[in-house]
């Protein structure tokens, strides 16, 4: 919906390459972004398939708070998926730059915000970027990282489209987590937030938006 078939989507978080198939299969083309050389090696497997569309698809290993090699107002969709903190560690902690080393939600923040403002500046104007993310508890209590990480993009100049919220069910660690929610007397996270983000024009009259722009409460 946010695209058409040629035009140029760019996941600068790319990991095992979602959003590499779904580009090939819908004719888009795509660069993909991983700061861990494994991850890229797994795109690149995962996007080794024939008998649709021949997208230009290219995987690099790179740091999503420098996309200085690209071109201000050159992509048309950025699609991606950060780490929530360290609830996943990707790198086990070997890659200094990999944000899911980082435990604390206001420095691990920051970065969000470093990748947002990149992201503005690559983006053309009137184009959208997407963004999954999820919350987290810490002692029993409800962290709302994907309710921040919105804020931050917002901060850095986005203006919020949409907020779809993504059933997540089955995951590996739900059974890990459902003995520790009885015990602990809380609910199980089973959501994660879509959150659609579009570029304002050069000019843009916002006024009439601007609840939809940071801060929030205007
Ligand atoms: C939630 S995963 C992405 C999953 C992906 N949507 C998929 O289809 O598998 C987050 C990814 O961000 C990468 N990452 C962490 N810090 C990064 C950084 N500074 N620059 C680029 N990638 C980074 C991790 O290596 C990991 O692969």
């Amino acid at each position: 919906m946010y695209s058409k078939e040629g035009e140029y989507i760019l996941d600068p978080m790319v990991g095992g390459g979602t959003t590499l198939i779904e580009a090939k299969l819908l004719g888009r083309n795509a660069l993909g972004m991983d700061i861990n050389l494994d991850f890229v090696k797994l795109s690149e497997q995962a996007v080794d398939f024939e008998g649709y569309p021949r997208p230009r698809l290219k995987v690099e290993v790179g740091d999503a708070r420098d996309l200085s090699f690209l071109k201000a107002d050159s992509i048309d969709l950025v699609v991606t998926h950060p780490p929530y903190m360290n609830i996943i560690r990707y790198s086990e902690g070997k890659i200094p730059e990999d944000l899911s080393n980082i435990g604390s939600m206001p420095k691990f923040l920051d970065e969000i915000e470093k990748i947002a403002a990149e992201l503005l500046r690559v983006l053309k104007p009137d184009r959208h970027c997407a963004i999954l993310v999820g919350d987290t508890r810490r002692g029993k209590h409800y962290v709302p990282l994907a309710f921040n990480t919105m804020l931050r993009f917002q901060k850095a100049g986005f203006i919020l489209r949409e907020d779809i919220v993504k059933v997540q069910h089955n995951c590996d660690s739900t059974k890990r987590w459902e003995a520790k929610a009885k015990q602990g007397k809380f609910y199980l996270i089973m959501h994660e937030h879509l959150f659609i983000f579009r570029k304002p024009r050069t000019g843009e009259d916002l006024s009439r938006i601007r609840y939809s722009t940071y801060p929030s409460c205007k």
